[in-house]
């Protein structure tokens, strides 16, 4: 196994998009950001200095960071964030897992320009033919403001922030937005040779169906773990997830769009309709290809399209029969939705009937501590910073896909309340999704796991009838669950990786909302089951 060492330094950037000039946050001036390339076994060691403006702190996507959980990097979660003019070095090892992940900033909205593909090849070689080319497809989401002026903008006044100004392949938002074109990412192929796309959803707060003109893509893994291959014409991502997928190039010489655009799951809110493109460009071998005609588009779900998003998650599994961790020590049930809080007396505020909008599991709407972190405070024994008692099942029990239920019944309790696990406990989690404001498609992810996805159905979970819908044999195993609309998931893990690790919707206006909480795995015995010890350059408060 190798160690790769790398510098990322966090910087303002100036590009220009969609007809103006705008100075971003990049790392090392690239965006997205480099693309890191390892083989399963090796240890990274990344560097990451902060010469922008505002405090930063990287996560590692998907990397399950055994025992070094203050390597994970979200921001008062794991770490106090890397000051301007300071830095913190990155030490984790990739252990077990092949496939794509990716790593982005994970600090206010900062996310939107810094992030980049993780690509881990195998230590041996991939379940299917070597394909000619592995390209990574990074979707994203682009705001003309900056991005953090969003944020701030829209906690200062309780209201629901901008949306996204483009959709993004590869950086750019393709030949559909104004000043694009000319910069449209164009991926070269040839015809006859099979290529593994590996499509990563870093958009900031949306769902996305992609297609290809004119080609089917076989999935082969899905968030760094192979799946059973399953061919299909379109995938949905929600933010955070991860899709790897064979495509032969076995249509005529000429180009083909890659198509992206919004699952907007949440009828009646407002969204970005517009649709973002890559071109896959056949090589005709020649000099002179002729007058170029318009690339083929693909036919690509509605907006609202919650049968062909459903369709596809239902049809990743993994690739034989695995080991399911059992019996269940942990039986959670914790609620996934939006809120409303009050104005405070005095105040206007921006959400609907002058409240302030918010979200909770549980009904608890997560806080985050601002004087230390909340691994730091657990190592460290510092009272005071949050408290264990999250609750296993929801406070009140009700049809939580009705609408309109009584605010009184259901207004969030701002809290840093974590669930504590014993090392080794075996833990099964209902994710169900409320109505409260307005149900919606939550991209569920947990740090620091991977867990097999059990079930997913519509409605309110119902053990009596749903236990029996459990896939045993061959669920997928993923970091991030996308919790239907107005119905539930079924996940389940062993905590085997001791440190604190946040679980959230990857929505970053919901995780700006509360939509957030955090499980304390404590010590097992003996030193593999133990989260080491801090780095001597973990950035102080
Ligand atoms: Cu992709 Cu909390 O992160």
């Amino acid at each position: 196994a190798e160690v790769h060492h790398k510098e990322f330094v966090v910087q303002a950037t100036p590009v220009k998009r969609l007809c103006m000039a705008h100075n971003i946050i990049t790392v090392n001036g690239q965006f997205p950001g480099p693309t890191i390339e390892v083989t399963n076994g090796d240890t990274l060691v990344i560097n990451v200095v902060n010469r922008a403006r505002y405090n930063v702190t990287m996560h590692w996507h998907g990397v399950r960071q055994m025992r070094t959980a203050w390597a994970d990097g979200p921001e008062f979660v794991t770490q106090c964030p890397i000051r301007p003019g300071s830095s913190y070095t990155y030490r984790f090892t990739i252990e077990g897992q092949e496939g794509t992940l990716w790593w982005h900033a994970h600090s206010s909205w900062l996310r939107a320009t810094v992030y980049g593909a993780l690509i881990i090849r195998p230590k041996e070689s991939f379940p299917f033919a070597k394909p000619k080319q592995e390209i990574p497809i990074l979707l994203g989401e682009w705001w003309d403001r900056n991005p953090i002026d969003v944020v701030r903008q829209a906690t200062r006044t309780g209201a629901a922030p901008n949306i996204s100004d483009a959709f993004t392949v590869n950086g750019q938002p393709g030949d559909f937005y104004n000043c694009s074109s000319k910069d449209t990412t164009v991926i070269p192929v040839k015809a006859g040779e099979t290529n593994l796309l590996r499509f990563i959803n870093a958009a900031l707060n949306t769902e996305l169906f992609v297609a290809i003109a004119n080609h089917k893509m076989t999935v082969v893994a899905a968030d760094a773990s192979y799946t059973k291959p399953f061919t299909t014409s379109v995938l949905m991502l929600g933010p955070g997830q991860t899709t790897d997928v064979l495509v032969t190039m076995d249509q005529p010489l000429s180009r083909y769009y890659i198509a992206a655009r919004a699952y907007a799951s949440a009828q009646g809110v407002p969204f970005d309709n517009t649709t973002t493109t890559a071109i896959l460009s056949y090589d005709c071998g020649c000099a002179d290809p002729g007058p170029a005609v318009p690339p083929a588009f693909p036919s690509l779900p509605a907006f609202n399209d919650t049968g062909a998003a459903t369709a596809f998650s239902a049809g990743i599994k993994s690739p034989s029969e695995v080991h399911i961790p059992g019996p269940v020590d942990e039986s959670l049930f914790f609620t996934v939705g939006l809120g409303l809080f009050n104005c405070p007396p005095g105040k206007t505020c921006g959400g609907p009937n002058n409240t302030r909008f918010a979200a909770s599991m549980n009904n608890i709407s997560f806080v985050l501590p601002n004087t230390v972190s909340i691994l730091q405070a657990h190592y460290h024994q510092v009272p005071g910073v949050f408290t264990t008692d999250f609750p296993a099942v929801p406070p009140v029990q009700f049809d939580y896909t009705a609408q309109n239920v009584s605010r009184s019944l259901w207004q969030p309790n701002p809290a840093t309340k974590l669930y504590k696990l014993k090392y080794g406990a075996v833990v099964q989690l209902v994710l169900q999704g409320t109505n409260i404001f307005a149900a919606e498609n939550h991209p569920i992810h947990i740090h620091g796991y991977d867990f097999y996805v059990l079930a997913e159905g519509f409605g309110n979970f119902n053990a009596a009838t749903d236990n029996a819908k459990f896939n045993l044999v061959n669920p997928p195993m993923r970091n991030t669950v996308a919790v239907p609309v107005n119905g539930w998931a079924v996940i389940r893990f062993k905590a085997d990786n001791p440190g604190v690790w946040l679980m959230h919707c990857h929505l970053d206006v919901h995780i700006t909302w509360g939509l957030a909480m955090a499980f304390l795995v404590e010590d097992g015995v003996g030193e593999l089951q133990t989260l080491e010890a801090p780095p001597v350059d973990l950035p102080a408060c």
